[in-house]
Parts: structure tokens; sequence; C-alpha cells
């Protein structure tokens, strides 16, 4: 404190810089007027939080200054400190509030599929369906699904029909007026794990597993929040299911991917975060399979019609990528121009054919 008051008292002694103070002080009051008028501080937590602040800060930043000129701004300065304290406290507050509600913010995963141009990994679509059928599909259904949507996109023809005639389907009625059940064919949708959402629910404390159809579009930030979901299990405070990910925090779904719950016909480790990668793309091509067409056919459309507002912004950004990096290029090129290559210009060969 001595110290931090010799240094301002010798910073103050000149005149001209007490005259620049006093003007920034100026400023500073006017944008604290401006911060607490009527209104502003609306929210009772921000204003509990500034006036929580303001007092333990500014009495000892008062007192280190007491006496000379500079305490005035070292009190405004307190109290512009205060108040922005108050401010970060208050998001704080609000955020770790947003988190218990809605959970945690889930991080932003590279999918290899983002891209403006890029199609899904089938060998990861593949392994996540094997990864659904074996672990997911005992709870959750995936009704608008059927066997023949995955032929070409994870398995040929004849390993689809192998899958579909393993299930058994109510059908009929028979010539006799009965129903009988059937081997499944291609047209057959996925089978379900229940017979209806009653059951569903008894089976699973109360708490019904949605259908995953379209689960990466039906949550906000889909396929990021499901793969944090699955690979987000904590330690439970008290004997409920923990996930962090999951808005309220206790979720009635229990832990599903521990290493090795599958074993992958081409090899790959099962690893939580394998599994969890490729249920994840299964599950977005499942909620879009048609992704792969629309971006050949919107990249089509921009090229030969211009007409996608959104493809277009896309471009755009794609095109202020390129000119950045096209400028640097140039900076690069003319600093060569002007200083290292800059021996080999100034020679000018004349013939000279008269002399
Ligand atoms: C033992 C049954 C069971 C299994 C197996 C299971 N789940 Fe669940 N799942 C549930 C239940 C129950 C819920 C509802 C949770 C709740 O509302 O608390 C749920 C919810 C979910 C949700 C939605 C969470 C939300 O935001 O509402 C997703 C996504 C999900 N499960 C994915 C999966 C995936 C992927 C698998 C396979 C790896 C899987 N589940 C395996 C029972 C299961």
């Amino acid at each position: 404190m001595e110290k931090g008051k010799l240094a301002i008292s010798f910073l103050l002694r000149s005149a001209n810089l007490r005259e620049r103070v006093k003007m920034r002080t100026g400023k500073i009051n006017r944008l604290i007027k401006h911060f607490s008028r009527p209104g502003f501080l609306s929210q009772p937590s921000v204003a509990v939080s500034v006036l929580k602040a303001a007092p333990v800060l500014i009495p000892k930043l008062g007192q280190a200054e007491s006496g000379s000129s500079g305490s005035q701004f070292s009190k405004t300065i307190a109290l512009f400190g205060a108040v922005a304290s108050g401010f970060l406290g208050c998001a704080t507050i609000a955020y770790a509030s947003d988190e218990a509600e809605h959970g945690l913010a889930c991080p932003s995963y590279p999918w290899p599929h983002n891209g403006i141009l890029s199609s899904y990994d089938h060998a990861s679509v593949r392994r996540g369906h094997q990864v659904y059928q074996q672990v997911c599909s005992s709870c959750h259904s995936m009704s608008l699904i059927s066997y023949r949507d995955l032929v070409g996109v994870a398995y040929s023809e004849e390993e689809t029909k192998a899958m579909a005639t393993e299930i058994e389907v109510v059908d009929g009625p028979s010539d006799e007026g009965e129903t009988l059940t059937r081997p499944g064919k291609l047209s057959d949708c996925l089978p379900q794990p229940y017979a209806n959402e009653q059951a569903a629910r008894f089976a699973n404390g109360g708490a019904y597993p949605p259908d995953l159809g379209l689960i990466t579009k039906a949550r906000h930030n889909g396929q990021n929040y499901v793969f944090a979901l699955l690979t987000g299990y904590r330690d439970p405070p008290a004997g409920v299911t923990y996930n962090p990910y999951f808005p309220g925090g206790a979720i009635a779904m229990p832990k599903m991917l521990d290493d090795g719950a599958v074993e992958y016909e081409d090899g790959t480790p099962a690893t939580e975060a394998q599994m969890g990668k490729d249920v994840v793309t299964f599950l977005s091509w499942a909620a879009e399979p048609e992704m792969e067409e629309r971006k050949l056919a919107n990249f089509s459309i921009m090229v030969f019609s211009r007409s996608n507002a959104m493809l277009r912004l896309e471009y755009m950004q794609m095109g202020f990528k390129w000119i950045f990096v096209l400028s640097l290029a140039l900076l690069q090129a003319g600093y060569y121009r002007r200083t290292r290559w800059s021996v080999l210009r100034p020679h000018k060969v004349v013939l000279d054919v008269v002399k």
C-alpha cells in the first residue's frame, strides 16, 4: 500500500498529468452514471452484487489515498472496478444457474461429415449401427428407419436381408383371418423394444427413452450433445445417475458405453469415445439420410443458379478466407520484390545497335 501511494503521488506531481487524470475522472463518472441509470441494473442480482462489492473495495483504496489529491480518482476507479466485478459476478451466477437448468454446455467436436462437401464416414455409420443394435436398441426405438434404408449406406443388400430375417414381424391377417408372424423383410422398420410408451416408462422407472431416429435434430446442438452425454457420465453425488450435460443432471439412463461394450467386426478398438463417435455418426445419418445428396445439389445450385442464400453465405466465408490467404501471399511477394530481389531490378539492358 505504501509503495502504491508513493508511486501515485509521484505520478500526480506533474500538473499536466493531474489535468489529464481529471479529464479521465470526468469520463469515468459519466460512464458510471450511464451504467447506474434506473432500469439498467434492473436485475436484482446485479444490483445486489454491486452493492456488496462496492463498500469492500472503496474504503481500502480510499484509505491508501486519503489526503492526497488522487483519492477522488482512486475512489472512482474502485467504484468502476466494483461495477465491473458486479457484472462479472452476476454473469457467473447466471451462467452457473443456466448450467444446472439446461445442462453443461457441450464442446464442439470436429465431425468429419460437417464440411460443406463432406459425406458421412460410412465405416463409422456401420459401426454405429452395430452399437445401436447391441447396446441402445433394448430401450430406444428408431421407428422411422427401415432395413432397406441401410442398404448401400452401411451394409450390402444381402447383409441387410440376412439381418432383417433375424427379426419376427407380426403380420396378417392370413386367409383364415388370423394374425401371423413372419421373418422380417427389407421393407420392415427396425423393431421397437416396447409395445407402447407405458411399457417403456414402466421398465425405465417412469422415464421415457425417446425414439432416436431424429434425436440429433431434436436436441440443441444435437450431435455434440449426444456425444457429450454418452461419454460424460460422472460419479453420482448421492445415489442418482449423474450426467452434467443432461438438463438437471439426474438422468434415468445408466452409463451405457464402457470400453469393450461391443466387438467391432473391422477390428477397431471399441473404446468409449470410439463407440460414442460411431453411434452419433449413425444417429446423424438416421436424422438426415439425404445430407450427401443435399450437399451435392446445393453445390450445383450454387454453381449454376446462385440462389441458395445460406449456402452462398458459406461460400462467401470461404471466399473471405481465400482473400485473406492470398493477400498474405501478396504482401510476402511485395516484400521480396521490394527488398530481396531489388538487386535484380535496376539493371536495364540497352542494346545500342547504332553505336
Ligand atoms: C437401459 C435402457 C437404456 C439404454 C440401453 C439406452 N438408453 Fe438412452 N435413455 C434411456 C432412458 C430411460 C432415457 C430418458 C432419460 C431421462 O429422461 O431421464 C434415455 C435418454 C436418452 C437420450 C435423450 C437425452 C435427453 O436429452 O432427453 C439419448 C440421446 C439417449 N438416451 C441415447 C442413448 C444411446 C445412444 C444409447 C446406446 C448407446 C442409449 N441411449 C441406451 C434408457 C436407455
